[in-house]
C-alpha cells in the first residue's frame, strides 16, 4: 500500500454546536443562577456555539407514548431538533435525593439517536454533595444512550451560599478553572467524534 499518496480525511475547525441542558424545572429554582454563570464561561470561547434547552420551558408529560398527542409533539419540536443538531452536550443539574431531576430523565428517555456518539459534560450543584451523586448516576444512563461522558466536571456544593445576590461567584478562580478543563475535554471529544462520524457513521 502506498501511504505517501493517501489523503487524510477532511477535518473541520468550525465551532462545535453545544446544547446546554438546564435540568431543573422546579418552581423557585436556583438553576438559572448557575446557568448564567456557565453561559458567561461559554461566551468567552470561540470553539462552541451554544443553544440552551431549559426544561422549565418544555412541558412534557412523564407518560411516554409511541403516538404522542399534537400538544406533546409541539413540545418535542422545541427540543428534539436542538438535541439532534448538537455535537456535544452540557447537562446542568441539581441533586434531588441523591439523584437527578425527573424532568431530565424524561428528556433523556424521549430521545435516543440524538444522544449517540456525542460527548456529555456536567455542571452540577446542590447541598453537601454538589450534585456529584446525580452526575455519577447520569454517567450510567448516558452510557446506555451511547454517549461519552467526560471525566472532569464543575460542581458547586452548598451552591446557594457561593453566589452573591447579583449571581457572581464569591470565589470564582477554582470554578472557572474547572469550567475550562470541562470544556477543553468536551471540545476534544466533540471534535474527535464529529470527525470520526464524517468518515464512518456510527452504527449501534
Ligand atoms: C426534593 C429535593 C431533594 C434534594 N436532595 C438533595 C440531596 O440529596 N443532596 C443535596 O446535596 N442537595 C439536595 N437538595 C438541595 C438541592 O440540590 C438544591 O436546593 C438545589 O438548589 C436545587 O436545584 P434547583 O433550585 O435549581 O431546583 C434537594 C432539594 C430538593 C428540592
Amino acid at each position: 500500500m502506498d501511504l505517501t499518496n493517501s489523503t487524510p480525511p477532511a477535518v473541520s475547525s468550525a465551532p462545535l454546536t453545544l446544547a446546554l441542558i438546564v435540568a431543573s424545572d422546579r418552581e423557585g429554582r436556583f438553576g438559572p443562577v448557575v446557568a448564567d454563570w456557565f453561559r458567561t464561561r461559554l461566551a468567552e470561547r470561540e470553539d462552541f456555539t451554544v443553544t440552551v434547552v431549559d426544561l422549565a420551558e418544555v412541558d412534557l408529560p412523564t407518560s411516554l407514548s409511541h403516538d404522542p398527542s399534537p400538544a406533546v409533539r409541539a413540545e418535542l419540536a422545541k427540543v428534539s431538533p436542538v438535541l439532534a443538531d448538537a455535537d456535544a452536550f452540557v447537562v446542568l443539574t441539581p441533586e434531588y435525593n441523591h439523584s437527578f431531576p425527573a424532568s431530565l430523565k424524561n428528556l433523556i428517555d424521549r430521545h435516543y439517536t440524538e444522544w449517540q456518539a456525542k460527548p456529555v459534560g456536567f455542571v452540577s450543584y446542590g447541598g453537601v454533595s454538589g450534585g456529584l451523586r446525580a452526575v455519577e448516576q447520569l454517567r450510567q444512563v448516558f452510557a446506555e444512550m451511547h454517549s461519552v461522558t467526560v471525566r472532569d466536571t464543575v460542581s458547586f456544593h452548598n451552591a446557594h451560599g457561593r453566589f452573591d445576590q447579583d449571581g457572581r461567584l464569591q470565589d470564582p478562580a477554582a470554578a472557572e478553572g474547572a469550567a475550562k478543563v470541562l470544556l477543553d475535554q468536551l471540545g476534544w471529544w466533540g471534535r474527535a467524534l464529529k470527525d470520526a462520524k464524517s468518515v464512518r457513521p456510527y452504527g449501534s
